[in-house]
């Protein structure tokens, strides 16, 4: 995922080893927020934020995102780490409910996220083999898709099957059932099933930012529609880092756009830490390169075919709403979000807009 924690966590104090310069340097006064336009007026298709259940309570974050988006997507509370939290007999669709009640009060559509997943389920799923273990691998998508169809616009079905390097496919408990493509195929057709009007994605992540996963992802769709799987969308998760390459992202947009499918730019943020081991580059440096990469991933989305902009997502509206920001990996200086923890535009929000108007 992006930069790897370990070198996250170490971010911080490889940036005071340059002395108190470097970390003076690196906390210059922050920059004056940018003046933008409501983010949902300005992108070429719905603009979505991943929503937390608690968020609702929130009202500044309420505010903030009935201006904004016209879409959500569920973080955490509609997979399988809450949803089975107590097991396959005993499911909790009560906060996916709730987020389901305030997008249709809200105006707002709903993205499901995600149906099947390498990294959960397995607890859920242990001990169970064969026909029950099939039983519950389809009777979990007929339960989840039907539940909310007619509700939700679309669903990641399956969620990051490809390894980080590209070198194929990831072994998880659900290939082991029932092969790397079986899985997936199994589960869009089980998804098909529960929501005949659901658009079906499959949803990865550096695919713009590490070519060989790109390319593994690019032949996995090829292998999938050669195989009649019922997938109709591509999710390219899009959780940036500011030392991407100029172009590539540009580049691969145009690449993955070529199935003719609809694209969901699923989860963008932009961290401004990174993987060197020592990085004296200050705030202002680190915020200019977040805004060409933002812009031009934006710009790129805006060139495709209107029926291919499916939406346009961040992962998160204010930067402490961010997984970035939370727990150990939090350095407390990371602006990977459209706006500030006050609900300010941060230069992000103007690269959003910047390209989407290109
Ligand atoms: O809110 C509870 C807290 O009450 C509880 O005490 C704590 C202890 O477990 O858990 C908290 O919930 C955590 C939740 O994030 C909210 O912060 C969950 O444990 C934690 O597992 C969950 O992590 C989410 C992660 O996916 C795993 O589901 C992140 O928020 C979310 O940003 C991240 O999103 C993923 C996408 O689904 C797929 N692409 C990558 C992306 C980033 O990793």
């Amino acid at each position: 995922m992006t930069p790897n924690r370990r070198t996250l966590l170490a971010a911080p104090l490889a940036l005071c080893a340059g002395g108190l310069a470097a970390c003076d340097r690196f906390a210059a006064a922050e920059p004056t927020p940018p003046v933008v336009p409501p983010l949902k007026s300005v992108s070429p298709a719905p603009f979505g934020t991943a929503i937390k259940a608690m968020q609702i309570d929130d009202p500044d974050w309420v505010a903030l995102a009935r201006a904004n988006v016209s879409q959500l997507t569920p973080e955490w509370e509609m997979k399988m780490e809450y949803v089975l939290a107590n097991g396959l007999g005993r499911p909790n669709f009560d906060r996916t409910d709730r987020i389901a009640a305030f997008a249709q009060a809200n105006g707002m559509a709903m993205h499901g996220h995600t149906l099947i997943w390498y990294s959960q389920g397995a607890e859920a799923f242990s001990g169970l083999t064969g026909a029950a273990f099939d039983r519950a691998f389809d009777g979990y998508i007929a339960a989840m898709a039907g539940r909310y169809r007619g509700k939700v616009r679309s669903w990641d079905v399956v969620n990051e099957p490809i390894l980080d390097d590209g070198s194929g496919m990831r072994d998880c408990h659900w290939s082991a059932r029932y092969g790397h493509d079986g899985y997936i195929l199994r589960a869009f057709e089980k998804a098909r099933i529960a929501d005949p009007q659901a658009v079906l994605f499959l949803n990865e992540y550096n695919q713009e930012s590490v070519p060989a996963k790109g390319a593994q992802f690019l032949k996995l769709v090829e292998r999938l529609l050669k195989a009649g799987c019922p997938l109709q969308g591509l999710g390219l998760q899009s959780h940036l880092w500011i030392d991407i390459p100029e172009g590539v992202i540009a580049a691969y947009m145009r690449k993955i756009g070529q199935f003719g499918l609809p694209i969901h730019v699923s989860e963008l943020d932009c961290t401004l830490r990174t993987d060197r081991r020592l990085d004296f580059r200050g705030q202002a440096d680190r915020l200019a390169a977040q805004g060409a990469r933002v812009t031009e991933l934006a710009s790129a989305f805006a060139a495709l075919p209107k029926v291919q902009q499916f939406a346009f997502t961040v992962w998160g509206l204010r930067d402490t709403d961010s997984w970035y920001r939370q727990g150990a990996k939090d350095d407390g200086r990371d602006k990977p979000l459209p706006f500030d923890s006050f609900g300010r535009p941060n230069p992000i929000a103007a690269a959003l807009a910047a390209g989407f108007q290109d």
